[in-house]
């Protein structure tokens, strides 16, 4: 990969408390009564992390590689339409697809500074060292560890005169239902100025069909990965969860028009969170929801960035309208 000397323009922020405190609330709080349930940004250990990359690999997970597609065909337009200098990527995770947008900003002119914002250190460190490396022409390189939901203000102000491309790619604004992705979206939004832009990717409605294979991958990658928010829970809090008595179950619901994972108690099971003093009992077929992602209609979409005062300059999608990427402003 890269070198591993030290960089002066790399810079690691982490949000204080980032994701243990949220951890034992979320398990007091989603784990012990009915409906249970677990917020997904608890996959994304250093192994949950390397397990959805590995998922972007999978020929049914069709989202990666079509918004790679859509990217690559767009990049040199949206440096045009943007000139940004500042790239806040919300979610960077490896930033695989990232390199594409700023290779188009370098090659515009305009590219001096890179900001991933993403929940685990870790693969943050990593990304940010392999961008300025490979990126000599960057200025700096800001990385902000935390939660979407709690820790965008720690996302350093732009410098003045420099326009700002903040890119939240992948789908993951699916992750959230309504209300959430409107208040995330309106946050995201009251730190755009005049000149500044957001690229949003967004999974559209399609044949569920397509959608649910992609969530059930015949490798089980996906199920491992599902799986790993209870390795997170056994190690961080002393828990002591059967990992493999959880069934993987990932369906669509259309009238939401989001897919559902869940981990599903194959028997009947009592287990001990021993850092939060708690006894959780399962019965067979008990299921917590682990994810959902939401998939959009243009118009969804439209209506959603319209409610947090963003404006849709253009919305990009692929010849089979699988995967959708919107370049808005402020309104
Ligand atoms: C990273 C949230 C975009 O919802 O498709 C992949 C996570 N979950 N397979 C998605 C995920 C199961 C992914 N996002």
């Amino acid at each position: 990969m890269t070198s591993t000397a030290p960089d002066e323009r790399v810079s690691l922020l982490v949000a204080d408390g980032a994701g243990l405190s949220t951890l034992a609330d979320d398990v007091r709080r989603g784990l012990q009564a009915p409906p249970l349930e677990l917020p997904p940004k608890h996959f994304y250990d250093a192994r949950g992390s390397a397990l959805f990359e590995q998922i972007c690999d999978l020929p049914e997970y069709y989202p990666t590689r079509t918004e790679r597609l859509i990217i690559e065909r767009r990049a040199s337009d949206i440096a045009r339409l943007t000139g940004a200098g500042e790239l806040v990527e919300l979610g960077a995770g490896t930033a695989t697809k990232t390199r594409v947008l700023l290779d188009a900003l370098r090659d515009h002119g305009s590219l001096e500074r890179y900001i991933p914002f993403d929940i685990d250190a870790a693969t943050l460190q990593l990304t940010g060292r392999s961008i300025a490396a490979d990126y000599p022409s960057l200025r700096s390189v800001d990385c902000v560890a935390g939660d979407f939901e709690r820790d965008l203000q720690l996302i350093p102000a732009k410098r003045p005169g420099v326009r700002r491309l903040v890119a939240f790619l992948g789908g993951t604004i699916g992750n959230f239902d309504t209300p959430a992705r409107r208040d995330l979206l309106r946050t995201v939004a009251s730190q755009l100025h005049a000149g500044d832009h957001l690229l949003l990717g967004a999974d559209l409605v399609k044949d569920p069909a397509v959608i649910e294979a992609a969530y059930n991958d015949a490798a089980g990658v996906t199920a491992e990965f599902n799986r790993n928010v209870l390795e997170v829970i056994n190690r961080e809090l002393q828990a002591e969860f059967p990992v493999g008595a959880f069934d993987h179950v990932a369906f669509y619901d259309e009238t939401n028009e989001w897919i559902e994972m869940r981990l599903r108690a194959a028997r009947e099971l009592k287990v001990t969170v021993r850092a939060l003093g708690l006894v959780l009992r399962f019965e067979p077929g008990d299921e917590i929801r682990t994810e959902i992602s939401a998939k959009f209609t243009p118009g969804r979409l439209a209506a959603d960035l319209a409610a947090c005062g963003l404006e849709p300059v253009e919305l990009m999608s692929d010849p089979d309208s699988l995967f959708a990427l919107v370049l808005a402003r402020p309104a």
